[in-house]
C-alpha cells in the first residue's frame, strides 16, 4: 500500500467523523491565528465534499462523481484533491493552476489519454500524484516540469509503451515510483539518473527484454525493485552492482536462463531475492558472490538440473531457501554449506533420486525441510545427522520403499515426520528410536502389511499416527506398547480382519480411533469401558459379527452415542456455498443370518438374550 493509499483511509474516516459545514470555516482559528485563506475561496465545488482533516488541511472529495472535467473554483488553499473514479478524458494545461497548496491529487481510474503540456503547472507543493489506471500511451519530456515537489508517483496500469528521456528529471525528492504493468519493451539508458532519492521503483509487468549495465547506476538510495513479470531473458554482470543499499529484488516471472557470474556482487544489503518462475538451468559457483546480507532466496519453479557444492557459501544469513518445482536429480555433499543459519529448506518437485552422505552438512539451524514429490531411491544411513534442529520433514510421495534403521538418526528435535503416499512396503524394527520428539507421524497411503512389537519402538511422545491405506493385515499385540502418549490413530482402509484383544489397552489417552475399511469381525470392547478419554471410535464399513462376541460393544455404542456417533455433519466450505457432510459409522451386521443388514445398535435385546451375562 502507498502513502496515498493510506491517507484515503485516514481521511475517509475524518470526513465521516467531522464533516464540517463549510460555511463556518471562516470563524476558525486555529493556535489564534487568522485564517489566511479568504471565505469567498473555500466554497465546496458543486458535486464534491469537502471537510478539514485533523490537520486543518483542507480536502476536496469528488471522487466517482461522472466528472468529465475537473470542476472550477477550486479553493486555492486545498491541500489533497480526489478526482479517482471519474470520467476525465484528458487535463487541459493550467487545470490546476491556482492550487499552489495542494500536496495529493489523485486522478487514477479515470479515463485519461493524456495530460496537456502544462496540465499539472501551479502545483509547486504537490507530493503525491497518482494517475494509475488510466489508458495513458506518452507523456511530454516536461509534464513534471513544475511538480518538483513530487514524492509519489503511480503511473501504472497504463498503456506506455515507452518514456521519454528526462521525464522525470530534476524530481530529486522522490521516493517512490510505479511504472508497473504497463507495455513498456524498452527504457532510456538513462530516464532514472535524475531520482538521487528513490527508494521504491516498480516496472512489474511490463515487456522488458533487456537492462543497461547503466539504467540503475545512480539510484544510490533504492530499497526496493520490482522487475517480476518481465519478459528479461539474462542478468548482466553490473546491472545491480551499484545498488547498495537495496533489500529487495524481485525478477520473478521472468524468462531468465543465465544470470552472469557475480551478477549481485555489491548488493551487500539485499535481503530478499526472488527468482521463481524463470528458466535457470544452472548457476556459476559465484553467481550469489557478495550477498552477505541475503535472508530469503527463491527459486521456485525453475529448470535446474544440478547444484554445485557450496554455491550458496557466503549466504550465511539466508533463513529460507526454496529450489522446489526444479529438476535436480542428486544432491551432492558440501551442497548447502555456509547456510548456518537456515531454517527453512524446501526441495519439493524435484527429481531427487540420490542423495549422497553429507549433502545436508552444516544445515545446524533448518527447522524444516521439504524434500516431498521426488523420487528417493539412494540415502545413505545417517543423511540426516547433524540436523539437530529439524521440526519438520517432509517426504511425502517420494518412492520411499522401505524405512532403515540409522535413515533418521540424529533427527532428535523433530516433530512431525510426514511419509505418506510412498511405496513403503517395510518398516525395519527399530527403525524410529531416535526420534524421541516426534510427536506426529503420518504413514497413510503406503504398502504396509504388518507392525511389530519394535515398528515404533522409541516413539515415547508420539501424539498422531496415521496408517489408513496400506495393506496392514497383522498388527503385533505389543505394536503400540511403546507410544503410550498417542492420542490419535487412524487404521481406516486396510484389511485387517482382527485385532490382537490387548491392541490398545496402553493406549490411556487415546480420543480417537478409527477401524472404518476394515474386515473387523470383533472386536474386544475392555479398553473402551476403561479409557475415560475416548471421543470417537470409527467403525463403519466392516464384516461385523453381531453375535454375542459384540454384545459389550453394543451396550457401549447406545451408552456412548456421542463416541459412537451414527452420523456426523461437517460443513465443507466451498468457493462461494459451504455443503454440509454427513459422515455415516454405521456398524452394519454380516453375520449371523438374522442380524444380516441391520445396525448393531437397531438388535434387539432378544437377539442377545442367550448371551452369557459380563
Ligand atoms: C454515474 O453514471 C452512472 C451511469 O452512467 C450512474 O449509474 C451513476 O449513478 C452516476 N453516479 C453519480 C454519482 O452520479
Ligand atoms: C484562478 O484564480 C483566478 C483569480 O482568483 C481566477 O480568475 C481563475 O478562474 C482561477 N482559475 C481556476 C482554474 O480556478
Ligand atoms: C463514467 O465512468 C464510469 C466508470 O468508468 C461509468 O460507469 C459511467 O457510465 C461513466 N459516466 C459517464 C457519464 O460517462
Ligand atoms: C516470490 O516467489 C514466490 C514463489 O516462490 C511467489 O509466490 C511470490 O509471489 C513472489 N513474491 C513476489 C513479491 O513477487
Ligand atoms: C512454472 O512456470 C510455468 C511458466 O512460467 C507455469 O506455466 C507453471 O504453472 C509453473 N509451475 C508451478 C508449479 O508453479
Ligand atoms: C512442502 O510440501 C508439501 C507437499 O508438497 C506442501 O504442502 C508444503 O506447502 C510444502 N512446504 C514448503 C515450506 O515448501
Ligand atoms: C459411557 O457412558 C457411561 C454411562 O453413561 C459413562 O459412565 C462413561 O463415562 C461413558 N464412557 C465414555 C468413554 O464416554
Ligand atoms: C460402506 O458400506 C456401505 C454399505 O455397506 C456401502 O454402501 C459403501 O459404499 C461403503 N463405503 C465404502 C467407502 O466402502
Ligand atoms: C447408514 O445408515 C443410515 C440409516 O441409519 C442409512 O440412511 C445410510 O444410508 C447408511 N449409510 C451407509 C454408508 O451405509
Amino acid at each position: 500500500m502507498t502513502h496515498a493509499g493510506a491517507g484515503y483511509v485516514v481521511s475517509l474516516l475524518f470526513l465521516s467523523l467531522l464533516t464540517l459545514d463549510v460555511e463556518a470555516s471562516d470563524s476558525r482559528q486555529p493556535n489564534g491565528e487568522t485564517v489566511s485563506v479568504p471565505v469567498e475561496s473555500i466554497r465546496c465545488p458543486a458535486p464534491c465534499v469537502c471537510s478539514y482533516d485533523y490537520n486543518d488541511d483542507y480536502n476536496v472529495f469528488c471522487s466517482s462523481r461522472n466528472l468529465s472535467r475537473v470542476p472550477e473554483l477550486l479553493p486555492a488553499g486545498v491541500r489533497m484533491l480526489w478526482l479517482d473514479g471519474n470520467n476525465l478524458t484528458t487535463m487541459q494545461s493550467g487545470a490546476f493552476k491556482n492550487l499552489s497548496a495542494l500536496d495529493f491529487l489523485n486522478l487514477q481510474s479515470n479515463q485519461l489519454a493524456s495530460l496537456e503540456q502544462h496540465a499539472l503547472h501551479g502545483l509547486k507543493s504537490l507530493a503525491h500524484l497518482n494517475l494509475e489506471r488510466n489508458v495513458l500511451k506518452f507523456l511530454a519530456p516536461n509534464t513534471f516540469l513544475h511538480t518538483q515537489s513530487l514524492v509519489t508517483l503511480s503511473l501504472n496500469n497504463n498503456y506506455f509503451a515507452k518514456i521519454e528521456d528526462g521525464l522525470f528529471s530534476g524530481l530529486s525528492n522522490l521516493w517512490y515510483l510505479n511504472l508497473g504493468w504497463n507495455s513498456l519493451m524498452v527504457l532510456p539508458n538513462t530516464v532514472f539518473h535524475d531520482l538521487p532519492n528513490l527508494r521504491e521503483l516498480v516496472l512489474a509487468g511490463n515487456h522488458l527484454v533487456y537492462l543497461h549495465p547503466s539504467l540503475f547506476l545512480s539510484l544510490a538510495e533504492l530499497k526496493e525493485l520490482d522487475l517480476s513479470w518481465n519478459s528479461l531473458r539474462g542478468i548482466k554482470a553490473n546491472v545491480f552492482s551499484t545498488l547498495h543499499k537495496i533489500q529487495k529484488l524481485y525478477l520473478n516471472h521472468n524468462q531468465i536462463s543465465t544470470i552472469a557470474p557475480r551478477a549481485f556482487y555489491g548488493m551487500k544489503s539485499l535481503r530478499w531475492l526472488n527468482l521463481s518462475h524463470n528458466r535457470l538451468t544452472s548457476m556459476f559457483d559465484d553467481t550469489f558472490v557478495g550477498l552477505s546480507s541475503l535472508h530469503v532466496l527463491r527459486l521456485y519453479n525453475n529448470s535446474l538440473t544440478s547444484l554445485r557444492p557450496r554455491i550458496f557459501k557466503d549466504l550465511q544469513f539466508l533463513e529460507e531457501l526454496n529450489i522446489g518445482h526444479n529438476k535436480l536429480k542428486l544432491l551432492l555433499e558440501r551442497t548447502f554449506e555456509g547456510l548456518g543459519q537456515l531454517e527453512s529448506l524446501s526441495l519439493n518437485h524435484n527429481y531427487i533420486q540420490e542423495i549422497r552422505l553429507g549433502a545436508f552438512s552444516g544445515l545446524q539451524n533448518v527447522a524444516v525441510m521439504n524434500l516431498s514429490g521426488n523420487c528417493i531411491k539412494v540415502l545413505p544411513e545417517h543423511s540426516f545427522k547433524g540436523l539437530g534442529k529439524l521440526h519438520i520433514l517432509h517426504m511425502e510421495n517420494s518412492c520411499v520403499s522401505r524405512i532403515k534403521p540409522q535413515m533418521f538418526s540424529g533427527l532428535s528435535s523433530v516433530r512431525r515426520l510426514f511419509l505418506q503416499r510412498n511405496e513403503i512396503s517395510i518398516i525395519e524394527d527399530q527403525s524410529f528410536t531416535e526420534l524421541q520428539s516426534l510427536l506426529e507421524l503420518d504413514l497413510s497411503s503406503n504398502k504396509l502389511t504388518q507392525l511389530s512389537a519394535r515398528t515404533f519402538m522409541g516413539l515415547d511422545s508420539l501424539f498422531y499416527l496415521l496408517l489408513s491405506s496400506n495393506q496392514l493385515q497383522v498388527i503385533s499385540p505389543e505394536a503400540f506398547r511403546p507410544p503410550q502418549q498417542l492420542q490419535w490413530l487412524d487404521l481406516s482402509d486396510n484389511q485387517l480382519r482382527s485385532l490382537p484383544d490387548d491392541l490398545f489397552l496402553t493406549l490411556t489417552h487415546l480420543r480417537y480411533l478409527n477401524l472404518q475399511r476394515n474386515f473387523l469381525k470383533s472386536i474386544s470392547v475392555d479398553f473402551l469401558l476403561r479409557h475415560l478419554p475416548l471421543q470417537q471410535l470409527w467403525l463403519s464399513n466392516n464384516s461385523w459379527d453381531c453375535s454375542c462376541s459384540l454384545k459389550e460393544l453394543r451396550d457401549f455404542s447406545l451408552r456412548n452415542a456421542t463416541v459412537v456417533p451414527r452420523v456426523v455433519q461437517s460443513i465443507s466450505e466451498g468457493e462461494d456455498i459451504s455443503t454440509i457432510i454427513y459422515t455415516y459409522n454405521n456398524i452394519t451386521c454380516v453375520s449371523p443370518p438374522e442380524a444380516f443388514d441391520q445396525d448393531l445398535r437397531d438388535l434387539s435385546e432378544e437377539h442377545f438374550a442367550a448371551c452369557p451375562s459380563t
